[in-house]
């Protein structure tokens, strides 16, 4: 077996589909090219149509299979509109990553019933819905994998983790959940956890050059986190390669939560 079959065997996704929320922007947006580069059939999933079709553009460019769906994951019905028009481009995915979120870092005594309400329906209830849609499907064919994008603040409060951190410490929950329900049958459910990373979602906090440095010097890298560096992570627990772990935080974080 040559080293390149090897490989293939343990991370090639070639045949798999996947979708991504979040996939047009930061760090969905390179797991989306990720698996798409990887050999699986991807749809992304968010509102900016722009956004969501020039990364398409850049993977069929590239020789990728993709496609996109604007949908507003605030709402229960914008979620389930998505999840069908979605499901209905390549098929039931194989593969599912929650990665579209939002973090609107009110500091506690602001934080209203709005920003509450939306912070959990994009960051928790989202991803609990799109569970429900596939997570069942996936275990009746044998296989599946859904990988949940959490953050730091599921573990520690820092920045006003307000109503942000709680979020996403539910979505770590969702996620033990959902692979104490499947995994018996094929489907791994993992959450894949930031520290802090150069992308839009921060990019008012990136202002704060004092900060940025401070964050980085936290770390045991010396440096913050860039988009590209969840791709490998990503292969792999989408992959045959990762069949064994499930329930698990992989934390790609430059050692930014052990320090
Ligand atoms: N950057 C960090 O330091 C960091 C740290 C820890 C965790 N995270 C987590 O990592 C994930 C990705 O963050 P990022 O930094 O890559 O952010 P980003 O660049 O702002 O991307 C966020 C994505 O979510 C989509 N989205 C937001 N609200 C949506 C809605 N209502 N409906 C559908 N899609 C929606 C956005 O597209 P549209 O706006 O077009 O809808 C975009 O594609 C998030 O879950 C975030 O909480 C990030």
């Amino acid at each position: 077996m040559t080293a390149r079959d090897y490989l293939s065997e343990l991370f090639s996704l070639d045949g798999r589909v996947a979708l991504v929320t979040g996939g047009s922007s930061g760090i969905g947006r390179a797991i989306a090219g990720a698996l798409a580069r990887a050999g699986a059939s991807v749809v992304i999933v968010a509102r900016r149509e722009k956004e969501l079709a020039a990364t398409v553009d850049e993977l069929t460019a590239d020789g990728c299979r993709a496609a996109w769906v604007s949908a507003d994951l605030s709402t229960r019905e914008g979620v389930r509109a998505g999840a069908e028009a979605a499901a209905a481009v390549f098929g039931e995915p194989d593969i599912l990553v929650n990665c579209a979120g939002i973090n609107l870092r009110p500091p506690m005594n602001d934080l209203d019933d709005g920003v509450w309400d939306s912070t959990m329906a994009v960051n928790l209830e989202a991803p609990y819905l799109l569970g429900q849609r596939f997570g069942p499907g996936m275990a009746e064919r044998g296989f599946g994998r859904i990988i949940h994008v959490t953050s730091q603040q599921a573990h520690r409060a820092f920045v006003s983790s307000g109503a942000y951190g709680v979020s996403k410490g539910g979505l770590e929950s969702l996620a033990r959940s959902q692979a104490e329900a499947w995994s018996p049958y094929g489907v791994t459910c993992n959450t894949l956890v930031p520290g802090f990373v150069l992308t839009p979602l921060n990019a008012r906090l990136q202002d704060d050059h004092e900060k940025v440095a401070e964050l980085a010097a936290r770390t045991m890298l010396g440096r913050n986190g860039l988009p590209e560096d969840f791709e490998g992570a990503a292969v792999f627990l989408a992959s045959r390669a990762s069949a064994y772990v499930t329930g698990h935080s992989l934390f790609v974080d430059g050692g930014f939560s052990v320090h």
